[in-house]
């Protein structure tokens, strides 16, 4: 396997499954795996940021990581809250979450919805600009409906000073499924001044190869829920066998429950937070285990369906 060290690897935003305590111990367990890992995104609801996103940037988990804060924002007031926020944490750099595909906050300007929305993003360039002592950088979608889309907003995006912009090559009409347009990734990028870093469909050690070969660096999401390893071994430049994934991911699983046990209340809330763990990793510990865990009522079913992974 070739390697090329000197670009970026990066772990997405997901949320519900990259939070604090997920990246922390991924990184301790992974010997430092991401060269970067960026949060779920921030936003506002309701009027209010919501407490528990900025808890999930604050976390003393985050210490000694390459935290990426990621914001999500409709308008020039949001974005300007939402950047006073998490520069009022303490972070220099933010990620403008311009992908999220979900129809809701599509539908209101954010996400993808802002890739159709050229004139308020023009505000938001003047602003990004205006915040010298911060490091920007933008994640984004090729389009909401169409892939060409982007194009309408490739100006304003060389206008900004960004760090990078990381490309999932989709329009927000497919989700997470479908159809890869490269050709319209490889003209977004070309168009481009900044580094672009390729996010898609990256599920092996190889694949971060052919990524790297897309682009400036790579970023992987779902990958690293199904194969938790996939970093640790490109860089080693060799594929783990069965037992050595399934080994560290049951020490990756150990490290988030006992923390979730140890500060949430009751069997219900604890079940809620640690159940997504699984919900990638079916092909690694087999359909029996994987059925067990689901169903599980309480922690002590739980840990008995959990122990059945080894039997
Ligand atoms: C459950 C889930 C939650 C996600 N949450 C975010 C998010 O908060 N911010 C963001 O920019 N992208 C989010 N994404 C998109 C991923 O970061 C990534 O762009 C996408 O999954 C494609 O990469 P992949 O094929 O490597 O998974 C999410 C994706 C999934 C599946």
């Amino acid at each position: 396997m070739i390697k090329m060290e000197n670009k970026i690897i990066a772990v997405a935003p997901m949320q519900g499954y990259t939070d604090a305590p997920f990246r922390h111990f991924h990184s301790a367990i992974y010997d430092g795996a991401g060269d970067m890992y960026c949060s779920p995104f921030i936003r506002v609801e309701h009027g209010e940021i919501r407490r528990r996103d900025l808890r999930d940037i604050t976390s003393e988990f985050n210490s000694g990581m390459n935290l990426l804060p990621q914001i999500i924002f409709r308008d020039l007031d949001e974005f300007r809250r939402l950047v006073e926020a998490v520069a009022g944490a303490g972070y220099g750099k933010i990620d403008l979450n311009m992908g999220c595909p979900f129809p809701p906050q599509v539908k209101k300007g954010r996400g993808a919805g802002m890739i159709l929305n050229p004139a308020e993003l023009k505000r938001i360039v003047s602003a990004v600009n205006s915040y010298q002592e911060i490091h920007f950088s933008v994640k984004m979608r090729l389009g909401v409906t169409s892939p060409d889309e982007f194009r309408g907003v490739v100006p304003l995006l060389n206008e900004m000073r960004l760090e990078h912009v990381t490309v999932h090559p989709r329009v927000a009409a497919q989700q997470y499924g479908g159809e890869l347009y490269m050709a319209q990734y490889e003209e977004l990028r070309d168009a481009l001044s900044h580094p672009v870093i390729y996010n898609g469909d990256i599920i092996s050690p190889a694949d971060i190869n052919a990524a790297l070969s897309h682009g400036d660096g790579a970023m992987i999401g779902r990958g690293i829920l199904a194969r938790p390893s996939i970093i640790a071994e490109w860089r080693e430049g060799r594929e783990w066998n069965d037992s050595e994934r399934l080994e560290k991911i049951l020490q990756l699983h150990a490290g988030i429950f006992d923390h979730y046990e140890a500060t949430l209340c009751g069997d219900a809330q604890i079940l809620m937070k640690i159940k997504p763990f699984w919900d990638y990793l079916e092909p690694e510990i087999g359909h029996k285990s994987f059925k067990l865990i689901k169903k599980a009522t309480s922690v002590a079913k739980y840990q008995s369906a959990v122990a059945t992974i080894t039997d």
